[in-house]
């Protein structure tokens, strides 16, 4: 964690197979499985050396230079510590989501952001190389090979700038069929998934323009594109709001990265999103802190799926509920999980799993789970959407 305008609104039902070169939209039968992935992308990111960030960067700023965002941000020392366990646990972690989502039958990935630590991607050769370790290779295999990541970014996504949101949302659609942004190329947008008798809508928001943080012109966040946008968030929510009002499917999903409601920090400059999702009866699917959890608040509930690169315990305030709202935390006093969650949607009900892997790692188990191809914790939503 820690770390446009005027796009014709999409009308209701558009489905993704309009893209050019994405993969179409799974169409489910009597059930249709989708697992919830966030917080992921570490694979390949190369931080500064200490002698920089230590000794030369301190010598810059007195000198008055400028220090672009990703430089400062390439320096950040918990990531730095974090880099060389996270890219095992990654990788860990992606071949433990492959062998849940075959015994699950998942036909589609619903990201939370986060997708490249720890600056993002952008068009160069090195993003190029990143986009190509961090995901493309990461998860190709098996039940992989097929399915389609409905994206969503992050606040190491948009580090960049315009040209790291463009990447995402422009070129690796075209570069990989799999990675799906919309069909506006846009960091928002909407789609539905289809089952036998019933139909889900999932919209997607960049939360990182409404985070007030990021104006602040020392934030490593602060850049051409959170300033547009965070002076636009009206954009952002009348999408939300015309896509749930012209939406008859029985579920919907709002998709985004921050917490509204977490055991770290709540985002309480959400709250006129969550309005909207409270109208409609929405369930929240959410990242940025490093740990799977449940939340129920205001009768929304809150799914936090942020634990499939480097996990962290303190997320999930090391398992301690800090009240009645938090109803699972994927986390001990020592460690947290890596894992996912899966959701089954049907006619009737919402059956929505967590999984978390056994963290045998390097001679020690970080976190024992017995049997983790079965979900430690569940819970079924039933109450439709409106
Ligand atoms: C897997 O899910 C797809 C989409 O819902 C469905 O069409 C297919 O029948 C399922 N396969 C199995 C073996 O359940
Ligand atoms: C850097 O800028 C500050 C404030 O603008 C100024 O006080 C200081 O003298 C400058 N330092 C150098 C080395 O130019
Ligand atoms: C990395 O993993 C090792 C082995 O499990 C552990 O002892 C160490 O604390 C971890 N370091 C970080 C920074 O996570
Ligand atoms: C988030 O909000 C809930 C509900 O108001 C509150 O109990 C909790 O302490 C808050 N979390 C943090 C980290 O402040
Ligand atoms: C619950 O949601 C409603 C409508 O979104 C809002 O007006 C109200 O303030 C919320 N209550 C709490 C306790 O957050
Ligand atoms: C979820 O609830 C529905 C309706 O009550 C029920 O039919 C279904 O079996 C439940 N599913 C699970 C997995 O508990």
């Amino acid at each position: 964690m820690r770390g446009v305008v005027a796009a014709a609104l999409l009308a209701c039902g558009v489905t993704a197979d309009a893209q050019q070169g994405s993969k179409t939209d799974p169409k489910g039968g009597k059930v249709l499985t989708v697992g919830v992935i966030g917080d992921y992308g570490w694979t390949g990111w190369t931080p500064s050396p200490d002698h920089f960030c230590l000794e030369v960067l301190p010598k810059l700023k007195a000198a008055n230079i400028t220090i672009p965002n990703e430089v400062q941000n390439d320096c950040d020392p918990g990531d730095k510590l974090y880099i060389g366990n996270a890219t095992a646990l990654q990788l860990d972690t992606s071949a433990y989501v492959g062998q849940v989502c075959v015994l699950k039958n998942c036909s589609a990935f619903v990201t939370v952001g986060d997708n490249f630590y720890d600056s993002g991607i952008d068009f160069t050769t090195g993003g190029i190389l990143r986009f190509q370790e961090a995901w493309v290779d990461m998860y190709k295999e098996g039940i992989f090979e097929e399915a389609p990541w409905y994206q969503c970014l992050g606040n190491h996504d948009i580090v960049k700038g315009q040209s790291g949101v463009d990447f995402q949302t422009k070129i690796a659609p075209l570069y990989d069929d799999r990675w799906y942004f919309g069909t506006e190329q846009l960091p928002y947008y909407t789609y539905d998934l289809e089952g036998e008798d019933f139909s889900a809508t999932f919209v997607v928001i960049d939360s990182d323009c409404f985070v007030n943080d990021y104006q602040n012109p020392s934030s490593v966040y602060f850049n051409e594109y959170t300033k547009a946008c965070h002076q636009d968030t009206q954009t952002q929510l009348n999408f939300l709001s015309t896509a749930f009002a012209n939406s008859k499917a029985d579920w919907k999903f709002l998709q985004l990265h921050h917490g509204f409601m977490s055991s770290a920090q709540n985002y309480t400059e959400l709250q006129p999103i969550m309005d909207i999702v409270r109208a409609h009866r929405g369930v929240v699917l959410n990242g940025h802190d490093h740990c799977l959890a449940h939340y129920q608040y205001n009768d929304t509930n809150f799914i936090l799926s942020g634990a499939a690169g480097y996990p962290q315990s303190g997320d999930c305030n090391n398992g301690v509920a800090l009240g009645p709202y938090a109803k699972f935390l994927g986390a001990n006093a020592n460690a947290a999980a890596n894992g996912f969650v899966t959701m089954d949607l049907s006619k009737d009900s919402i059956n929505v799993e967590y999984y978390m892997r056994d963290m045998e790692f390097d001679g020690s188990d970080m976190y024992p789970v017995s049997s983790d191809l079965k979900p430690s914790y569940k819970f079924n939503i039933t109450e439709k959407a409106k």
